[in-house]
């Protein structure tokens, strides 16, 4: 299969570009579209058919669900079963944007989509493209991010490319998303609101909307996940990843140390710093920065291209600087720790 790509302006939308990205979902094929997160995967989400060409296409496991993708508040209705108070008051505040919520589902829903569950995962996503996709295909888009299984998920056009190339027939092209981390899932199917994937919509703002609510720390990566797809290896580089933590000092002096011994070894090592550490590592490694310290949104949105360039780098190894994890930190923190297949050198600060 030949993979198109259309590059679209999210200013000055190609009306005709994504009217034949509408018909080839209604025809049930697979179209790969920016939001303000990562590229979704997006696919007819009522059509079974379809939506079985996204676990194909990704490689992912059945029992991974999908987000049902939608373009305006009334789509909600015919796809839950109730939306309970708690959801009127993030859909005014955060809707369009980066918030995923679990609710009961209708029938209408495939099982496919919710793999199983008796409930379903929705959001609307920030991005002109997106919404315009959804509104010409008036179908909810099932989209889980457009990389294969395991792999960083895509912040740019050419990341799907490497990834979905002869595998599905159309990427739109919107530039570089600007976040750059998968959105916040937050559960409100049970009694208690838990964040079940922290994302740019953080506990802090959530509690401070809703008062009092549970997060999956972002060590139980692997735990019983009640979001099923929190307990797969994801974001994998292909090489060996380790994550430091403890104070900025200790973390530099401890990757310092780290990659000399490795390069005696004979091992290719890859620095993953931050725009305060990388000067401490010259000739240790290649270093790569995610940003600066003083702007964690910019390492969120970095993030995920960095890893892919250390694959690009054949490293044999990469030594991750760490963030504290309060606001988006947490977000990066839970991204890097699965990037790093939960491996970790030193001691978290209290
Ligand atoms: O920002 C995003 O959310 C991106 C863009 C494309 O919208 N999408 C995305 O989808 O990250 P995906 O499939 O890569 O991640 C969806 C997450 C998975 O961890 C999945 O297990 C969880 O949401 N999820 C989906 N439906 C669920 C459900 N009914 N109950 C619990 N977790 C669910
Ligand atoms: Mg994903």
């Amino acid at each position: 299969m030949k993979t198109r790509n259309f590059l679209l302006d999210e200013n000055k939308i190609d009306k005709k570009l994504i009217e034949e990205a509408a018909k080839l979902l209604k025809k049930g094929e697979l179209v790969a579209f920016p939001t303000e997160t990562v590229y979704g995967l997006g696919a007819d989400g009522l059509n079974s058919q379809a939506v079985a060409k996204i676990f194909q296409a990704k490689s992912r496991p059945a029992d991974n669900p999908l987000i049902l993708h939608i373009a305006s508040r009334k789509d909600l209705e015919s796809l839950v079963e109730e939306i309970p108070p708690q959801a009127e008051i993030l859909i005014e505040k955060y809707w369009p944007g980066p918030l995923t919520l679990i609710l009961k589902k209708k029938d209408l829903v495939p099982n496919l989509v919710s793999a199983g569950l008796d409930t379903v995962a929705i959001r609307m996503p920030d991005n002109p493209i997106a919404l315009a996709l959804i509104e010409a295909t008036a179908r909810p888009l099932a989209a889980p991010s457009a990389n294969r299984s395991g792999r960083p998920s895509p912040t740019q056009a050419s990341h799907v490319m490497e990834d979905m190339k002869g595998r599905i027939p159309l990427i739109l092209d919107g530039g570089p998303t600007g976040l750059g981390l998968e959105s916040t899932v937050l559960d409100l199917s049970r009694e208690e609101p838990l964040i079940l994937r922290p994302g740019a919509i953080t506990k802090e703002q959530l509690e401070g909307l809703l008062g009092g609510l549970g997060q999956e720390d972002y060590q139980d990566w692997q735990g019983q996940a009640r979001s099923p797809g929190q307990k797969y290896r994801h974001y994998a580089p292909k090489a060996e990843m380790i994550l430091f933590l403890g104070s900025f000092d200790k973390q530099k002096e401890a990757i310092k140390a780290q990659a000399i011994l490795l390069a005696k070894e004979g091992k290719k090592v890859g620095i993953m710093a931050t725009d305060e550490g990388k000067l401490s590592y010259q000739g240790l490694g290649l270093v790569r920065s995610m940003g600066s310290r003083q702007e964690k949104g910019k390492i969120g949105a970095n993030l995920f291209k960095v890893l892919r360039a250390f694959d690009d780098d054949q490293v044999d190894i990469i030594l991750a600087e760490s963030v504290s994890k309060d606001h988006i930190g947490m977000a990066i923190m839970n991204r890097l720790l699965k990037a790093a297949d939960g491996k970790t050198f030193g001691l978290e600060e209290e």
